[in-house]
């Protein structure tokens, strides 16, 4: 497959380049779709999560109905994303939520206003499809939050943001 990369102006450079299509490579160049934020998406997150879920495959109906647990859903681009997918979703921060989350027509968000340490899993409903978290924390505060959460939940899915801010970081990844 041949991908061109064209930018607006008309005397700018353009890239050119090659691949090897397989299944389950993404179509588009560079695997990012081009997406657009709607005007309801109360944050960009709403792009993250859409390009990860791409990226990855996971753009499809096969999430309808199943659970997410949204972990820094504040104000809730990421949550509305997949709130209008069909998924239910359960969003974990101390910040307010976005009235479009809050009073989605599916009815089905749900905010824990909670710090993530203080999350019992045991407390959370069964059958997590995935996990997304976003939370403004360095990596090695995060992670094990994650890990202790994923221990106990198991969820198939994992979208994590991370804050690659130190080139220590970038490395060990
Ligand atoms: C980049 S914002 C998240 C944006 C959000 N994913 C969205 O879709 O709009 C980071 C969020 O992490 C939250 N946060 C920071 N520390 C947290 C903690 N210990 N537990 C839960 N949320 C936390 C902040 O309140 C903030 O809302």
């Amino acid at each position: 497959m041949l991908d061109l990369l064209f930018d607006d102006a008309d005397d700018a450079a353009f890239f050119a380049g090659l691949h090897r299509h397989h299944d389950g490579a993404h179509r588009q160049p560079g695997g990012l779709p081009r997406l657009t934020l709607p005007p309801h998406a109360p944050s960009r997150a709403w792009l993250k999560v859409e390009q990860a879920l791409a990226w990855r495959g996971w753009d499809t109906p096969e999430l309808q109905g199943r659970l997410a647990l949204d972990l820094g859903c504040a104000p809730g681009g990421a949550s509305l994303a997949l709130l209008d997918r069909g998924m239910r979703v359960t969003g974990v921060d101390t910040g307010d939520m976005d009235e479009a989350v809050l009073r989605h027509d599916s009815g089905a968000f749900r905010h824990l206003r909670t710090p993530v340490g203080r999350l019992d899993p045991a407390r959370l409903p069964a059958g997590v499809s995935l996990i997304l978290c976003d939370i403004n924390l360095a990596p090695p505060e995060v992670l094990p939050h994650i890990e202790r959460l994923q221990r106990a939940l198991r969820a198939p899915r994992l979208i994590l943001t991370l804050k690659l801010n130190i080139p220590r970081w970038r490395a060990a990844g």
